[in-house]
C-alpha cells in the first residue's frame, strides 16, 4: 500500500534546519527556524528549568499515568498565567498539550465538533503551520489581510474589511504577541476593536500564544489579547512554552479554553480529555512537571523572569543594531521597521530570489518569504549581513 503514497512537501522552516546543518561554509549565519539563541550561538537551557528538572528527578517517585487531561498542578499554574486575573477561572479550563503545534491541533479538534461548519480565520501571512494542521484537518479556511509591506505596520483598515465576511460562530485565529512571521503587532486600540467586533458578529478567537514574554515583557505582550478574552463570552488560547521556556524538544503546551459558564467549561473539559485519549492519550509529563514546578515557586518564577527579560532584552538590541547597520549599508530608511517590530521575527521584504541569493552567495539562511529570526544573530554578524543584504537588493 505504501506504493500509493505521494512524496509530502517539506516544511519550509524546518527544512533549513538540515540545509544550514550541511552547508560546510565557515561564517554561515542561521536565521530560520524560531529558536532563541544566545551570544555564543547556543539555545540554553533556562536557569530555573535545570535546578526545576534536577529537582523533579530527584522528587519523582512514580511514572504511572496521570489524568488524561493532564497534570494538576501545571494546569493550576498555566491558566492565570495565560489569562490573567479578570476572568473567573471557574470559566477557564486547560488540557496539556504537547507543545504549541499539539494545543492548536487539540483546539481545532474541539472547535470541529462544537462548531462543525466554522469557517478559520487566519492572518496573512501568518505562520505556515495554521494553515498546513488545517488543511490536513480538512476545516475550511479564510485569511484577512495583516501586513502593511510598505509601512512594516499592521494593515488593521483591511484586516477588519476582511473580518466583516466573518460568520457567526466562525473561528477567528489571532496572534497573542510577536506575530509570526511579521513581528508587527496589534495595539491595545486594535485590540479593542476586534473585541467590540467579535462581540457584535459572535465570532470565537482562537488567540495563538507562543512568544509570551519576548516581545515587551510578559504582562504588557498580554495585555491586549488579556482584555480580549475578559470581555468576550467564549475565546481560545493555543500556549506553547517551547520559546518562553526554551523547552522545544520537550514539547510543552496548553491549549486553554475560556467558556461562557463553568458548566460550559466542564463540557469543553470533557471533550478535550476525550480527544488526548484518541490522539495520543497522555501528553508527555516531563516538561510540563518543569514549568509546574518553575511557577509554583517564587524564587525560581523570578528566576525564569529575570532570565526571559535578558533574552527579550537581547532580541530588542538585536533589532536596533540591525536596523541601524541596514540603514547605513543601504543609506536608506527601508529596514527601520525592524527596530519598531517585536517578537523573534520580521520579514525582511526580499523577493524568493534574493533570499536565495542571500543563501547560495552569502551563507544566510532565512524563509523564503525573508523571515528572518533575529535571536539567531551573533552581534558581530550584523555589519556582514548588513552588506550582504545591500549588495543583493543593489539594483
Ligand atoms: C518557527 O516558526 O520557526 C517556530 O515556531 C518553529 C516551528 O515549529 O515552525
Amino acid at each position: 500500500m505504501f506504493e500509493a503514497l505521494k512524496p509530502q512537501p517539506a516544511d519550509k522552516i524546518i527544512a533549513l534546519i538540515a540545509a544550514y546543518a550541511a552547508d560546510p561554509r565557515e561564517g554561515k549565519i542561521d536565521l530560520g527556524v524560531g529558536v532563541y539563541r544566545d551570544d555564543s550561538g547556543t539555545t540554553p537551557i533556562m536557569r530555573a528549568v535545570r535546578a526545576a528538572e534536577t529537582a523533579n528527578l530527584q522528587a519523582e517517585t512514580t511514572k504511572t499515568y496521570n489524568r488524561l487531561i493532564g497534570d494538576a498542578a501545571y494546569l493550576a499554574a498555566v491558566k492565570p498565567l495565560a489569562v490573567g486575573d479578570t476572568v473567573d477561572l471557574a470559566r477557564v479550563t486547560a488540557s496539556q498539550a504537547p507543545g504549541g503545534t499539539g494545543a492548536l491541533h487539540c483546539l481545532f479538534e474541539l472547535c470541529k465538533l462544537a462548531r462543525p461548519g466554522a469557517r478559520y480565520w487566519i492572518s496573512d501571512p501568518s505562520w505556515p503551520n495554521h494553515e498546513a494542521i488545517l488543511r490536513h484537518m480538512g476545516l475550511p479556511i479564510a485569511k484577512y489581510p495583516y501586513y502593511d509591506e510598505a509601512t512594516g505596520a499592521v494593515d488593521f483598515d483591511a484586516m477588519m474589511a476582511a473580518l466583516d465576511d466573518v460568520q457567526e460562530g466562525d473561528i477567528v485565529i489571532l496572534h497573542g504577541c510577536c506575530h509570526n512571521p511579521t513581528g508587527a503587532n496589534l495595539d491595545l486600540t486594535q485590540w479593542a476593536a476586534l473585541t467590540t467586533h467579535a462581540a457584535l458578529r459572535g465570532w470565537v478567537p482562537l488567540i495563538d500564544l507562543a512568544y509570551l514574554g519576548l516581545g515587551d515583557g510578559l504582562e504588557e505582550d498580554a495585555a491586549g489579547y488579556r482584555s480580549m478574552v475578559s470581555r468576550l463570552p467564549e475565546s481560545m488560547i493555543g500556549l506553547s512554552f517551547s520559546k518562553n521556556f526554551g523547552l522545544y524538544r520537550d514539547r510543552a503546551g496548553a491549549a486553554i479554553v475560556v467558556a461562557e459558564t463553568p458548566e460550559d467549561a466542564g463540557m469543553a473539559e470533557g471533550a478535550l480529555a476525550a480527544i488526548n485519549r484518541l490522539n495520543y492519550s497522555f501528553a508527555p509529563h516531563h516538561s510540563a512537571a518543569i514549568v509546574a514546578t518553575v511557577l509554583g515557586d517564587a524564587d525560581l518564577t523570578a528566576d525564569w523572569q529575570a532570565e526571559l527579560k535578558d533574552m527579550r532584552e537581547r532580541v530588542t538590541g538585536l533589532r536596533v543594531a540591525l536596523a541601524e547597520a541596514l540603514k547605513r549599508e543601504t543609506n536608506s530608511d527601508r529596514f527601520n521597521f525592524i527596530a519598531e517590530h517585536r517578537g523573534m521575527f520580521s520579514r525582511l521584504g526580499l523577493t524568493p530570489a534574493e533570499v536565495e541569493t542571500l543563501r547560495a552567495e552569502h551563507g544566510i539562511y532565512m524563509v523564503g518569504d525573508s523571515r528572518m529570526n533575529i535571536a539567531g544573530f551573533h552581534p558581530d554578524d550584523i555589519d556582514r549581513f548588513a552588506k550582504a543584504v545591500a549588495k543583493t537588493i543593489r539594483p
